[in-house]
């Protein structure tokens, strides 16, 4: 779903009246949901892979920072997504 136009400039405001935190940006990625055959102790099954990684990418950010996340679903089953090594 796209960003609507007053958050942007929501966010384009805030990092411009806090200084300290002018290093602050959104930062946008795309999760493309796919099988993918992996071959793991001679036998080869479709696995669920995020851009046809499992585990999934790593997402950099830092303090403050605004991570927007596409995900399309490829699959033909629902899935959730859940995220490790957030503080
Ligand atoms: C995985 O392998 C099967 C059997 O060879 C094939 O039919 C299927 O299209 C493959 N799937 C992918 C995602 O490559
Ligand atoms: C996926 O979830 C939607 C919304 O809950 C539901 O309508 C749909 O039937 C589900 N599809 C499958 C394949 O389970």
């Amino acid at each position: 779903m796209e960003m609507a136009p007053w958050i942007r400039i929501l966010l384009l405001l805030a990092c411009l009246w806090f200084p300290a935190s002018v290093e602050c940006m959104v930062r946008h990625y795309k999760f493309n949901v796919v099988l993918k055959n992996t071959t793991r102790m001679c036998s080869t099954k479709p696995i669920v892979t995020v851009n046809g990684r499992y585990p999934g990418p790593t997402l950099v950010a830092r303090e403050d920072d605004t991570i927007l996340v596409k995900v399309v679903n490829h699959v033909k089953y629902n899935l959730s997504i859940h995220w490790h090594g957030i503080r």
